[in-house]
């Protein structure tokens, strides 16, 4: 490998100084799995002890009406506004990711009536296609398959082959799961709308490490999770964003009492509320919120920006090291054309996995074939991922 020291990069690097500010286990030789599962921040750690200790322990009951009962707001809006380009009253922290598809699948295809089609890719993550599915069985719709190379992914020409006057919706992903293509959300966006549809857009890979612009580009509906680059802790809850034009039509089929527009009426009747708050179903967890909002404040201190830039040196400076041992790489050259991850295909993928867990380097397995590693920049450094190619080209091309 042409680059042994790593050490100038790092020293050179703006956002290097972030990486002490979470909990960093100095035992693993390198974490290349911020992608699937962000490092704990320093500042969360403090804020959950505290908030465990202070507001329940101390506040109980009392804590909802003093300040939790906003938390999927308030946060939601600090969210929106520094990771989706978002203004405030349009997003909001709740459930799962894969709740929140379900909920956004039925909103989007109540926009549009008229319609019985839903456009995904085979090439999306499998809670997307499964939601798909059974919201088109629900709702007597029909699932109109893209089937894109893995690599180039949806471009504006598969994706308007499909369109037609029974689109209703469209689901992709900015950033695929396996490739770490990034989609070209504007031109995407769009031709659906040329089409008379409605999209949702799943930024599980991108809200945090590509800068997103859902107002700019008048998206529909988006949803993502916050346990990847935002950081936020294991099964941390997601966000959905609904545009303010959408948000009147926009029904969800999970009307639990915090979705009503008077949460503490008891009312014997529906009514669902005028705002953002009609995507909450029922009692968020406030610990994962909180977790949430520390996330999205290291980001906004970082900046997105600074974020990307860092992404796609070290997406590059990967790639180089993977291509000088002859690895197979199925992500895209052009840094423009990816998120944060770089993927190596090899037959051996889950075998070698599991040998460079066992030299505590950690990647992630993707079915059937694939090695991904995520950088994450807040926390990944130069040196992880040279001591990480080093190990990994090892284990790939074993000698003899
Ligand atoms: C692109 C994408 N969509 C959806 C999900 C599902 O998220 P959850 O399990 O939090 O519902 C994931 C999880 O990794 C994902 O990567």
């Amino acid at each position: 490998m042409s680059v042994s020291d790593p050490a100038p990069l790092d020293a050179a690097d703006p956002l290097g100084p972030f990486r002490e500010r979470f909990v960093i286990d100095h035992d693993l030789v390198a974490y290349l799995d911020g992608n699937s599962l962000g490092r704990l921040p320093r500042a969360t750690l403090e804020r959950l002890t505290a908030f465990v200790r202070e507001e329940w322990g101390g506040r109980l009951i009392r804590g909802w009406s003093e300040s939790w009962v906003e938390l999927p707001v308030t946060v939601g809006d600090e969210l929106g506004a520094a990771l989706l380009g978002a203004a405030a009253g349009q997003t909001v922290i709740a459930d799962s990711t894969s709740v929140n598809i379900f909920k956004l699948l039925h909103a989007a295809a109540g926009v549009r009536p008229d319609r019985d089609e839903i456009v995904i890719d085979a090439t999306n993550f499998p809670t997307d296609r499964y939601l798909v599915e059974t919201v088109a069985r629900a709702r007597g719709m029909t699932v109109r398959w893209l089937e894109p190379d893995l690599v180039d992914n949806v471009t504006t020409e598969v994706l308007t082959a499909a369109l037609g006057d029974r689109t209703a919706v469209v689901l992709l992903s900015q950033v695929d799961y396996r490739s770490g293509t990034l989609l070209d959300v504007p031109a995407l966006t769009e031709a659906v709308h040329a089409a008379g549809a409605v999209v949702i857009w799943d930024l599980c890979h991108s809200a945090g490490v590509v800068p997103i612009t859902l107002d700019a580009d008048e998206v529909d509906f988006a949803v993502g999770c916050t346990y990847k680059y935002v950081n936020a802790g294991p099964g941390a809850p997601a966000y959905v964003y609904v545009a303010a034009r959408h948000l009147a039509a926009a029904e969800q089929p999970i009307t639990g009492w915090w979705s009503a527009a008077d949460l503490f009426a008891m009312s014997d009747t529906y009514e669902a509320s005028p705002t953002i708050r009609r995507m909450l179903s029922g009692t968020p967890s406030v610990a994962g919120i909180l977790a949430v909002q520390e996330g999205v404040r290291l980001i906004a201190e970082a900046g997105v920006e600074a974020i990307r830039t860092k992404s796609e040196q070290l997406t590059a400076f990967t790639i180089d090291l993977l291509d000088e041992a002859g690895l197979e790489i199925v992500t895209p050259r052009d840094a423009a054309l990816r998120g944060s991850h770089v993927t190596v295909r090899h037959p051996d993928a889950r075998a070698i996995t599991e040998r460079l867990v066992a030299r505590r380097v950690v990647p992630d397995f993707r079915e059937p074939d694939l090695i991904r590693l995520g950088l994450s920049p807040l926390t990944t450094s130069y040196a992880e991922v040279v001591a990480a190619t080093r190990i990994l080209v090892e284990e790939a091309a074993p000698i003899g």
